[in-house]
């Protein structure tokens, strides 16, 4: 049980000390907990000599971006760069329905951009960012490299994620991983004192590869991400109006590849079928499925097909990690 106080004021002192007064560090935001709070310490350490990016890859949550880049600028002021891709992502995915594919594609197209972002910046400054912020958790790092002895031995190998070593080798880029020892509730506790708000901080962890793990097979089929969105907050904002949201781990649809009949009004339809998952969780590596009342599930799936085009079916995901994963994909 650390002092978050002291924790942060070592963490500063630590990066102050690594980072000269020539140097320039580089951050990539994902919208998430981590590396917004990850870049907040960076940023109270170093000020401006920090340079965020956020890219846009078209697989973000309903408003998303408009809600983070709010959230750096107003409440953060940091310094952030936005990088709309969408058409980039999008088209690089087309057809592709395997799952491990789906995220090389997204690193490797993530990785371009990135590039591109530190090129521009050492054009601007005159010289190379030589510092890159990650906002590694200690479970990132044993769920993707169990330490020797800690009984977890295969875990490395069931999904290529996580975002350790996710980024550019190439780039000689010195890392700072001010989170690396921390778990979530931990990180939360120093964002608190950092002064991320927070409405922020409380956020469901949300996948890097974004809604293409949460829209099975290919994500450009149809509107798929666009009814995803639409069912996500409406499933979201009715755990938020029940005063549940802080008692989840994670809640979120996710868009099935498969019609089924259903009847709407008068007429038989032939639509999507969606479903609900949400569980609860200490770190993400065992989770058990949250148990809603039947009033709310009845009115959420009301509220879904009678709001959303094109589905006419919701299901619920009751299985628990393991021996699910909490991602579908
Ligand atoms: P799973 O699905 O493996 O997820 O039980 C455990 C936690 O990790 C998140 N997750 C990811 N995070 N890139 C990420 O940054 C990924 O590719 C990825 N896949 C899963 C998931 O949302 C959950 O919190």
């Amino acid at each position: 049980d650390w002092n978050m106080e002291d924790v942060m004021e070592e963490e500063i002192k630590t990066i102050k000390a690594l980072v000269g007064p020539e140097d320039h560090v580089i951050c990539a935001l994902s919208g998430g907990v981590d590396s917004t709070v990850a870049a907040t310490l960076v940023h109270k350490a170093i000020g401006n000599r920090l340079h965020c990016i956020f890219v846009d890859n078209g697989l973000l949550r309903y408003k998303e971006r408009v809600r983070v880049m709010e959230t750096f600028e107003t409440d953060l002021h940091l310094p952030v760069t936005c990088v709309d891709a969408t058409e980039q992502f999008l088209r690089n995915l087309k057809g592709i329905v395997d799952p491990e594919t789906k995220r090389k594609i997204i690193g490797r197209e993530f990785i371009l951009i990135f590039d591109m972002f530190a090129q521009d910046l050492e054009h601007k400054l005159g010289k190379r960012p030589n510092f890159l912020v990650q906002g590694t958790l200690y479970p990132d790092i044993i769920e993707s490299c169990p330490p020797p002895g800690s009984g977890r031995t295969h875990s490395h190998t069931i999904k290529s994620h996580h975002n350790v070593g996710g980024l550019p080798k190439d780039m000689k880029l010195k890392l700072i991983e001010p989170l690396k020892l921390l778990f979530k509730d931990e990180v939360r506790e120093l964002g608190k004192i950092l002064n991320v708000p927070q409405g922020f901080l409380k956020r469901h962890p949300f996948p890097g590869p974004g809604l293409a793990v949460r829209v099975l097979g290919d994500v450009t089929e149809g509107n798929a991400l666009e009814i995803l969105r639409q069912v996500d907050e409406i499933f979201i904002q009715s755990i938020k109006d029940a005063g549940l949201y802080d008692s989840i781990w994670q809640a979120f649809a996710v868009f099935l590849p498969i019609k089924s009949v259903g009847v709407q009004g008068d007429k038989r339809t032939h639509s999507h079928v969606v479903a609900l998952r949400a569980v609860t969780s200490q770190d993400g590596m065992t989770a058990d499925w949250y148990n809603f009342e039947h009033k709310f599930l009845d009115d959420v799936a009301r509220k879904i097909c009678n709001s959303v085009r094109g589905v006419n079916r919701v299901v619920q995901d009751i299985t628990s990690k393991p021996p699910s994963t909490i991602e579908w994909e």
